[in-house]
C-alpha cells in the first residue's frame, strides 16, 4: 500500500475480561511495566504506515487511557472513547471517531499485546489487488468438529481449509462502516464476519503466533514470554 493512503487503527479495549479474574478490566492488567493495552498501542504508534489511532476503553477509563498514551508517548492516539456492550458495538463506536479521510481502517484487539510490525505490513500489503478486507490467520493444529446441542458430532471440518484468525484486521473504510451498520452486528465475533455477510472480498495473510489473544492468566504469561521474540 502506498504512503499516500491514510490508514487509521481502532484498538478495542473495552472488554471486561472476566476470565482473567482481575479487579480491573483486562486491557488495564499489568503486562510488564505497563497496562496490557499499552503494548499494542505503542506498536501501532511506532508503525510508519499508521496515521492515527482511536482507543476504545471501558466507560470511566477514558482519562486513564489518555494519561497512559501520554506516558508512553503514543502521539498518534487522537481520542479514547467508551465502548459498548459487544465487541462489534465497541468497534462501531471507535470507527465513528475515525476521520473520513482514512481509506483503510485496522481493527486490533488490545487483548493481543504482541503486535509485530511485519504483521501490520502483511495486512496492508494484502490490499494490493483490490480486497475489501485482509486478516491474519494461522493454520489450525487441532481437528475441528461441528457438534449439535447434545454434543453429537455432525461434521468434521477439513483442517487444511481452516485458519484461526487474529487481529489486526484491515478493511476499506467504506466497507467496514457499511458492515457495522447491520442491526445484528453484535452476533459477529470479528469484523471480517460482518464484511463477509455483505459479500465482501476478505483475504487471509499469514498470522503470527506471537500475536496470541490473552484470555487467561496462563495466556498473559505466555504472551510475556513471547514478547520481543524473533
Ligand atoms: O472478549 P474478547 O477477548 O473476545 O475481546 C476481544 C477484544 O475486544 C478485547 O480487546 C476486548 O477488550 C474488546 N472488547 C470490547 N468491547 C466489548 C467486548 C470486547 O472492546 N464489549
Amino acid at each position: 500500500m502506498g504512503d499516500a493512503v491514510a490508514v487509521w487503527a481502532v484498538v478495542v479495549a473495552a472488554g471486561s475480561g472476566e476470565r482473567l479474574g482481575a479487579e480491573q478490566p483486562k486491557a488495564f492488567v499489568a503486562f510488564g511495566e505497563d497496562p496490557l493495552v499499552a503494548a499494542s498501542v505503542a506498536a501501532l504508534d511506532e508503525h510508519p504506515a499508521i496515521d492515527g489511532i482511536v482507543l476504545v476503553v471501558p466507560e470511566g477509563w477514558e482519562e486513564r487511557a489518555t494519561f497512559m498514551c501520554d506516558e508512553i508517548g503514543a502521539g498518534k492516539v487522537a481520542v479514547a472513547v467508551p465502548g459498548g456492550a459487544s465487541r462489534s458495538d465497541s468497534v462501531a463506536l471507535g470507527v465513528a471517531e475515525v476521520p473520513d479521510a482514512a481509506a483503510l481502517i485496522l481493527v486490533h484487539d488490545a487483548a493481543r499485546p504482541n503486535l509485530p510490525a511485519d504483521l501490520v505490513d502483511r495486512v496492508l500489503a494484502g490490499f494490493a489487488d483490490g480486497a475489501d478486507g485482509v486478516v491474519p490467520g494461522l493454520p489450525v493444529a487441532d481437528t475441528v468438529k461441528r457438534v449439535d446441542g447434545a454434543g453429537r458430532i455432525t461434521e468434521t471440518l477439513p483442517r487444511a481449509e481452516l485458519r484461526a484468525v487474529q487481529t489486526p484486521q484491515g478493511f476499506r473504510a467504506d466497507v467496514l462502516r457499511r458492515a457495522l451498520a447491520a442491526d445484528d452486528r453484535a452476533s459477529g465475533t470479528d469484523c471480517a464476519s460482518l464484511v463477509e455477510r455483505l459479500g465482501g472480498d476478505v483475504r487471509v495473510v499469514a498470522g503470527d503466533p506471537r500475536c496470541l489473544k490473552v484470555t487467561t492468566r496462563a495466556d498473559l504469561e505466555r504472551a510475556l514470554e513471547l514478547r520481543g521474540d524473533g
